[in-house]
Protein backbone atom coordinates (compact mmCIF):
# COMPACT_ATOMS: atom_id res chain seq x y z
CA UNK A 1 0.00 0.00 0.00
CA UNK A 2 1.52 3.66 -0.98
CA UNK A 3 -0.15 5.92 0.01
CA UNK A 4 0.39 9.66 -2.04
CA UNK A 5 0.24 12.86 0.57
CA UNK A 6 -1.85 14.48 -2.33
CA UNK A 7 -3.94 11.60 -2.33
CA UNK A 8 -4.19 10.78 0.74
CA UNK A 9 -8.33 9.75 1.21
CA UNK A 10 -8.25 9.06 -2.27
CA UNK A 11 -8.11 5.31 -2.11
CA UNK A 12 -9.46 5.28 1.40
CA UNK A 13 -12.68 3.25 0.97
CA UNK A 14 -11.17 0.88 -1.47
CA UNK A 15 -8.20 -0.40 1.08
CA UNK A 16 -8.02 -3.50 2.19
CA UNK A 17 -5.20 -5.30 4.63
CA UNK A 18 -4.26 -8.71 5.18
CA UNK A 19 -4.85 -10.51 8.24
CA UNK A 20 -1.65 -11.58 8.70
CA UNK A 21 0.19 -11.69 12.04
CA UNK A 22 0.48 -8.91 13.56
CA UNK A 23 4.42 -8.71 15.47
CA UNK A 24 6.43 -5.98 14.98
CA UNK A 25 9.54 -6.49 13.17
CA UNK A 26 11.95 -8.14 14.20
CA UNK A 27 14.59 -5.59 16.03
CA UNK A 28 17.75 -8.20 15.94
CA UNK A 29 17.16 -7.45 11.65
CA UNK A 30 17.30 -4.45 11.83
CA UNK A 31 21.08 -3.99 10.82
CA UNK A 32 21.16 -0.48 12.07
CA UNK A 33 20.51 1.98 14.73
CA UNK A 34 23.56 2.97 16.31
CA UNK A 35 22.96 6.57 16.48
CA UNK A 36 19.77 5.52 18.60
CA UNK A 37 21.02 6.77 22.35
CA UNK A 38 19.93 10.68 20.68
CA UNK A 39 16.55 11.59 21.00
CA UNK A 40 15.16 12.86 17.72
CA UNK A 41 13.10 16.15 17.94
CA UNK A 42 9.21 16.14 17.77
CA UNK A 43 7.87 17.94 14.90
CA UNK A 44 4.30 18.83 15.42
CA UNK A 45 3.31 18.06 11.78
CA UNK A 46 0.73 20.82 11.02
CA UNK A 47 0.75 21.29 14.58
CA UNK A 48 -1.43 18.23 16.75
CA UNK A 49 -3.04 18.04 13.44
CA UNK A 50 -4.07 15.02 15.18
CA UNK A 51 -6.63 16.36 17.64
CA UNK A 52 -6.94 19.73 16.00
CA UNK A 53 -8.20 21.10 12.12
CA UNK A 54 -4.63 21.51 11.09
CA UNK A 55 -2.45 24.58 10.58
CA UNK A 56 -4.99 26.48 12.98
CA UNK A 57 -3.44 28.52 16.09
CA UNK A 58 -5.58 26.09 17.92
CA UNK A 59 -3.82 23.00 16.42
CA UNK A 60 0.06 24.85 16.94
CA UNK A 61 -0.85 25.67 20.70
CA UNK A 62 -2.36 21.49 21.35
CA UNK A 63 1.15 21.20 19.98
CA UNK A 64 3.04 23.28 22.35
CA UNK A 65 1.07 21.86 25.27
CA UNK A 66 1.83 18.29 24.48
CA UNK A 67 5.62 19.00 24.56
CA UNK A 68 6.65 18.79 20.68
CA UNK A 69 9.69 20.80 19.97
CA UNK A 70 9.16 22.49 16.58
CA UNK A 71 5.64 23.73 15.13
CA UNK A 72 4.95 22.92 11.61
CA UNK A 73 3.02 25.44 9.18
CA UNK A 74 3.06 24.37 5.61
CA UNK A 75 3.17 28.29 3.53
CA UNK A 76 1.07 29.24 0.83
CA UNK A 77 1.00 32.66 -0.53
CA UNK A 78 -2.25 35.15 -1.02
CA UNK A 79 -2.84 37.35 -4.14
CA UNK A 80 -1.38 40.21 -1.93
CA UNK A 81 2.19 38.34 -1.03
CA UNK A 82 1.43 37.21 2.46
CA UNK A 83 2.83 34.12 4.02
CA UNK A 84 -0.28 32.25 5.27
CA UNK A 85 -0.35 28.44 6.53
CA UNK A 86 -2.26 25.74 4.52
CA UNK A 87 -1.17 22.50 3.42
CA UNK A 88 -2.11 23.63 -0.40
CA UNK A 89 -2.92 26.57 -2.08
CA UNK A 90 -6.02 24.88 -3.50
CA UNK A 91 -8.37 25.86 -0.26
CA UNK A 92 -11.50 23.74 -0.99
CA UNK A 93 -10.31 20.86 1.82
CA UNK A 94 -9.52 22.63 4.74
CA UNK A 95 -11.41 26.12 4.77
CA UNK A 96 -15.67 26.90 4.76
CA UNK A 97 -14.72 28.66 1.32
CA UNK A 98 -17.64 26.86 -0.88
CA UNK A 99 -20.17 28.11 1.88
CA UNK A 100 -19.15 31.96 1.21
CA UNK A 101 -21.72 32.90 -1.71
CA UNK A 102 -19.35 35.94 -2.23
CA UNK A 103 -16.72 33.99 -3.83
CA UNK A 104 -19.01 31.23 -5.90
CA UNK A 105 -17.11 32.75 -8.88
CA UNK A 106 -13.45 32.72 -8.21
CA UNK A 107 -13.93 28.40 -8.10
CA UNK A 108 -11.95 27.55 -10.97
CA UNK A 109 -9.32 24.79 -12.66
CA UNK A 110 -5.81 25.10 -12.42
CA UNK A 111 -3.36 23.08 -12.90
CA UNK A 112 -0.75 23.04 -9.80
CA UNK A 113 2.79 21.03 -10.64
CA UNK A 114 1.14 18.74 -13.42
CA UNK A 115 -2.10 17.78 -11.41
CA UNK A 116 -5.26 19.13 -12.98
CA UNK A 117 -7.57 20.53 -9.57
CA UNK A 118 -10.79 22.46 -9.59
CA UNK A 119 -11.23 24.46 -6.57
CA UNK A 120 -10.58 27.70 -4.74
CA UNK A 121 -7.09 29.03 -4.81
CA UNK A 122 -5.20 31.44 -2.01
CA UNK A 123 -3.61 33.47 -4.92
CA UNK A 124 -6.76 34.56 -6.04
CA UNK A 125 -7.98 35.88 -2.73
CA UNK A 126 -6.41 38.72 -0.51
CA UNK A 127 -5.21 38.19 3.09
CA UNK A 128 -8.05 40.18 3.88
CA UNK A 129 -10.82 37.49 2.57
CA UNK A 130 -8.53 34.94 3.73
CA UNK A 131 -9.39 35.93 7.06
CA UNK A 132 -13.31 35.66 6.37
CA UNK A 133 -12.59 32.06 5.76
CA UNK A 134 -12.48 29.32 8.55
CA UNK A 135 -10.79 26.31 9.11
CA UNK A 136 -12.07 22.76 8.85
CA UNK A 137 -10.67 19.04 9.31
CA UNK A 138 -8.92 17.72 6.03
CA UNK A 139 -9.99 14.36 7.33
CA UNK A 140 -13.41 13.79 8.49
CA UNK A 141 -13.98 10.13 8.06
CA UNK A 142 -10.97 9.38 9.79
CA UNK A 143 -10.94 12.22 12.50
CA UNK A 144 -14.60 12.83 13.40
CA UNK A 145 -13.91 14.07 16.70
CA UNK A 146 -11.81 17.45 15.09
CA UNK A 147 -14.76 17.96 13.23
CA UNK A 148 -16.49 19.41 16.28
CA UNK A 149 -14.27 22.78 15.65
CA UNK A 150 -14.79 23.32 12.10
CA UNK A 151 -16.00 26.73 11.10
CA UNK A 152 -13.95 27.86 14.52
CA UNK A 153 -10.37 29.00 13.62
CA UNK A 154 -9.15 31.71 11.30
CA UNK A 155 -6.35 30.57 8.66
CA UNK A 156 -3.30 31.87 9.86
CA UNK A 157 -0.20 33.76 8.77
CA UNK A 158 3.37 32.88 8.97
CA UNK A 159 3.42 36.01 11.12
CA UNK A 160 0.57 34.51 13.49
CA UNK A 161 2.68 31.53 13.84
CA UNK A 162 5.98 33.56 14.73
CA UNK A 163 4.42 36.01 17.04
CA UNK A 164 2.50 32.01 19.00
CA UNK A 165 5.71 30.67 19.06
CA UNK A 166 7.78 33.64 20.47
CA UNK A 167 4.84 34.07 23.31
CA UNK A 168 4.89 30.65 23.95
CA UNK A 169 8.44 30.52 24.39
CA UNK A 170 9.05 32.99 26.87
CA UNK A 171 5.95 31.56 28.63
CA UNK A 172 7.09 28.27 29.15
CA UNK A 173 11.12 28.78 29.30
CA UNK A 174 11.47 27.03 26.55
CA UNK A 175 12.76 27.16 23.22
CA UNK A 176 9.47 25.76 20.72
CA UNK A 177 11.45 26.08 17.25
CA UNK A 178 9.49 26.56 13.82
CA UNK A 179 9.37 24.39 10.86
CA UNK A 180 8.21 26.38 7.64
CA UNK A 181 7.82 24.12 4.20
CA UNK A 182 7.47 26.38 1.19
CA UNK A 183 4.68 25.00 -0.97
CA UNK A 184 4.57 25.07 -4.75
CA UNK A 185 7.48 27.60 -4.96
CA UNK A 186 7.71 27.35 -8.49
CA UNK A 187 4.16 27.31 -9.75
CA UNK A 188 3.62 30.69 -7.12
CA UNK A 189 6.65 32.19 -9.30
CA UNK A 190 5.19 31.88 -12.34
CA UNK A 191 2.29 33.37 -10.64
CA UNK A 192 4.73 36.47 -9.65
CA UNK A 193 4.57 35.48 -6.09
CA UNK A 194 7.93 34.71 -4.22
CA UNK A 195 8.24 33.24 -0.92
CA UNK A 196 12.56 34.08 0.07
CA UNK A 197 11.64 37.37 0.61
CA UNK A 198 8.74 37.48 3.07
CA UNK A 199 9.96 34.12 4.47
CA UNK A 200 13.54 35.72 5.44
CA UNK A 201 11.99 38.94 6.04
CA UNK A 202 10.07 37.37 8.93
CA UNK A 203 12.87 35.67 10.26
CA UNK A 204 14.49 38.85 10.37
CA UNK A 205 11.90 40.42 12.42
CA UNK A 206 11.63 37.67 14.96
CA UNK A 207 14.99 37.68 15.08
CA UNK A 208 15.30 33.78 13.92
CA UNK A 209 17.45 34.52 10.73
CA UNK A 210 20.48 32.44 11.21
CA UNK A 211 22.20 28.99 11.91
CA UNK A 212 21.47 28.83 15.49
CA UNK A 213 17.95 29.70 15.92
CA UNK A 214 15.22 27.07 16.16
CA UNK A 215 14.25 27.35 12.69
CA UNK A 216 14.15 24.60 9.34
CA UNK A 217 12.84 25.22 6.26
CA UNK A 218 12.19 22.62 4.14
CA UNK A 219 10.80 22.03 0.52
CA UNK A 220 10.14 18.98 -1.79
CA UNK A 221 11.97 21.38 -4.43
CA UNK A 222 15.55 21.82 -5.12
CA UNK A 223 16.10 25.55 -6.72
CA UNK A 224 14.68 27.62 -4.13
CA UNK A 225 16.45 25.77 -1.59
CA UNK A 226 19.80 26.31 -3.28
CA UNK A 227 19.24 29.70 -3.56
CA UNK A 228 17.85 30.02 -0.17
CA UNK A 229 21.16 28.65 1.21
CA UNK A 230 22.86 31.57 -0.52
CA UNK A 231 20.95 34.06 1.28
CA UNK A 232 20.60 32.82 4.73
CA UNK A 233 22.33 30.35 7.44
CA UNK A 234 19.09 29.13 8.37
CA UNK A 235 19.10 25.01 8.43
CA UNK A 236 17.35 23.82 5.21
CA UNK A 237 15.79 20.72 4.86
CA UNK A 238 15.25 18.57 1.40
CA UNK A 239 11.89 16.64 1.48
CA UNK A 240 11.72 13.16 -0.68
CA UNK A 241 8.59 11.12 -1.59
CA UNK A 242 9.16 7.53 -2.28
CA UNK A 243 8.39 7.44 -6.45
CA UNK A 244 8.26 11.32 -6.91
CA UNK A 245 10.69 13.98 -8.06
CA UNK A 246 11.37 17.37 -7.05
CA UNK A 247 9.02 19.16 -9.52
CA UNK A 248 11.08 21.58 -10.03
CA UNK A 249 13.44 18.82 -11.42
CA UNK A 250 10.64 16.49 -12.80
CA UNK A 251 9.36 19.11 -15.03
CA UNK A 252 12.67 18.51 -16.92
CA UNK A 253 12.14 14.22 -16.64
CA UNK A 254 15.62 13.94 -14.94
CA UNK A 255 15.93 13.52 -11.31
CA UNK A 256 14.01 11.53 -9.46
CA UNK A 257 13.94 11.40 -5.04
CA UNK A 258 15.40 7.76 -5.34
CA UNK A 259 18.42 9.15 -7.88
CA UNK A 260 18.90 11.94 -4.53
CA UNK A 261 19.36 8.62 -2.25
CA UNK A 262 22.28 7.54 -3.54
CA UNK A 263 25.27 8.59 -2.18
CA UNK A 264 26.38 10.96 -4.71
CA UNK A 265 22.80 12.09 -4.42
CA UNK A 266 23.54 12.29 -1.01
CA UNK A 267 26.58 14.15 -1.21
CA UNK A 268 25.02 16.80 -3.48
CA UNK A 269 22.27 17.62 -1.03
CA UNK A 270 25.09 18.43 1.89
CA UNK A 271 26.49 21.11 -0.12
CA UNK A 272 23.22 23.23 0.58
CA UNK A 273 21.20 21.40 3.03
CA UNK A 274 21.26 20.58 6.50
CA UNK A 275 19.31 17.13 6.60
CA UNK A 276 16.75 15.34 4.19
CA UNK A 277 12.96 14.58 5.25
CA UNK A 278 12.10 11.49 3.80
CA UNK A 279 8.62 9.96 3.77
CA UNK A 280 9.23 7.63 6.30
CA UNK A 281 8.76 4.21 3.85
CA UNK A 282 11.84 4.95 2.16
CA UNK A 283 13.84 4.18 5.19
CA UNK A 284 11.49 0.96 6.36
CA UNK A 285 9.69 -0.09 2.98
CA UNK A 286 6.63 -2.35 3.20
CA UNK A 287 5.49 -5.39 0.97
CA UNK A 288 2.63 -5.72 -0.73
CA UNK A 289 0.71 -6.91 3.04
CA UNK A 290 1.25 -3.21 4.60
CA UNK A 291 3.84 -5.14 6.45
CA UNK A 292 7.36 -3.50 7.01
CA UNK A 293 10.12 -5.11 5.75
CA UNK A 294 13.74 -4.69 6.54
CA UNK A 295 15.34 -0.96 6.47
CA UNK A 296 17.08 0.60 3.72
CA UNK A 297 20.40 2.12 3.56
CA UNK A 298 19.39 5.89 3.94
CA UNK A 299 19.83 6.77 7.56
CA UNK A 300 23.25 4.96 7.10
CA UNK A 301 23.83 6.72 4.22
CA UNK A 302 22.31 9.90 5.04
CA UNK A 303 24.35 10.02 8.35
CA UNK A 304 27.95 9.14 6.33
CA UNK A 305 27.16 12.34 3.90
CA UNK A 306 26.64 14.61 7.15
CA UNK A 307 22.88 14.99 6.76
CA UNK A 308 20.19 14.74 9.56
CA UNK A 309 17.17 12.74 8.51
CA UNK A 310 13.39 14.04 9.99
CA UNK A 311 11.09 11.40 8.18
CA UNK A 312 7.54 12.03 7.70
CA UNK A 313 4.46 11.12 8.76
CA UNK A 314 3.72 9.65 11.71
CA UNK A 315 0.21 9.31 12.40
CA UNK A 316 -1.86 6.98 15.41
CA UNK A 317 -4.79 6.00 13.02
CA UNK A 318 -4.44 2.06 11.46
CA UNK A 319 -5.63 3.78 8.31
CA UNK A 320 -1.62 5.01 8.02
CA UNK A 321 0.29 2.44 10.28
CA UNK A 322 2.16 -0.75 8.93
CA UNK A 323 0.02 -4.01 9.39
CA UNK A 324 2.11 -4.63 12.55
CA UNK A 325 1.21 -1.62 14.69
CA UNK A 326 -2.05 -1.78 13.60
CA UNK A 327 -4.63 -2.42 16.47
CA UNK A 328 -8.28 -3.52 16.56
CA UNK A 329 -11.06 -5.87 14.85
CA UNK A 330 -10.73 -5.46 11.11
CA UNK A 331 -14.40 -5.97 10.38
CA UNK A 332 -15.21 -2.90 12.74
CA UNK A 333 -16.17 -0.56 10.11
CA UNK A 334 -14.46 2.13 12.23
CA UNK A 335 -11.10 0.08 12.09
CA UNK A 336 -9.51 2.17 9.54
CA UNK A 337 -9.89 5.35 12.22
CA UNK A 338 -9.35 2.92 14.99
CA UNK A 339 -5.90 4.07 16.61
CA UNK A 340 -2.80 1.52 16.32
CA UNK A 341 0.55 1.59 18.08
CA UNK A 342 2.30 4.55 17.24
CA UNK A 343 4.48 4.37 19.58
CA UNK A 344 5.93 1.16 18.93
CA UNK A 345 6.69 2.48 15.38
CA UNK A 346 7.97 5.62 16.66
CA UNK A 347 10.65 3.84 18.93
CA UNK A 348 11.66 1.80 15.54
CA UNK A 349 12.74 4.48 14.07
CA UNK A 350 14.02 5.82 17.40
CA UNK A 351 16.59 2.60 16.87
CA UNK A 352 17.11 2.89 13.33
CA UNK A 353 18.78 6.11 14.13
CA UNK A 354 16.48 9.11 13.07
CA UNK A 355 16.84 12.54 13.98
CA UNK A 356 13.56 14.26 14.25
CA UNK A 357 9.99 12.58 13.85
CA UNK A 358 7.16 14.54 11.87
CA UNK A 359 4.16 13.44 14.05
CA UNK A 360 0.33 14.84 14.12
CA UNK A 361 0.41 13.67 17.87
CA UNK A 362 2.91 15.20 19.66
CA UNK A 363 1.70 13.39 22.73
CA UNK A 364 2.21 9.98 21.68
CA UNK A 365 5.60 10.89 20.28
CA UNK A 366 6.94 12.81 23.48
CA UNK A 367 5.52 9.64 25.43
CA UNK A 368 7.10 7.12 22.84
CA UNK A 369 10.67 9.09 23.16
CA UNK A 370 10.81 9.30 26.61
CA UNK A 371 10.51 6.12 27.32
CA UNK A 372 12.71 4.42 24.40
O1 LIG B 1 6.92 18.48 5.42
C1 LIG B 1 7.02 17.16 5.87
C2 LIG B 1 5.76 16.56 5.52
O2 LIG B 1 4.80 17.42 6.03
C3 LIG B 1 5.66 16.45 4.04
O3 LIG B 1 4.48 16.22 3.62
O4 LIG B 1 2.59 16.84 2.35
O5 LIG B 1 2.41 16.66 4.81
O6 LIG B 1 3.58 18.57 3.76
P1 LIG B 1 3.20 17.15 3.65
CA1 LIG C 1 4.77 19.78 5.40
Amino acid sequence: MKIHRRQIMGGFAALSFSACANLPIEKNKLGQGKNNMKKPIIIAHRGASGYRPEHTLASYELAIAQNCDFIEPDLVITKDGHLICRHENNISETTNVAMHPEFAGRKTTKIVDGESMTGWFTEDFTLAEIKTLRAKERLPQLRHDNTNYDNQFEVPTFEEVLQLREKKSKELGREIGVYPETKHPSYFAKNGLYYDDALLAHLDKYGLNSNDAPVFIQSFETQNLKKLSQKTKVKLIQLMQEDDGPWDSQEKWVVTYKSMTSKEGLKEIAKYAYGIGPQKTMILPRDANNKSTLPTNLVKDAHESGLKLHPWTFRAENYFLPLEYQNGDKNDTKFMALHGDLASEIRLFIELGVDGVFCDFPDIAFNAINAA
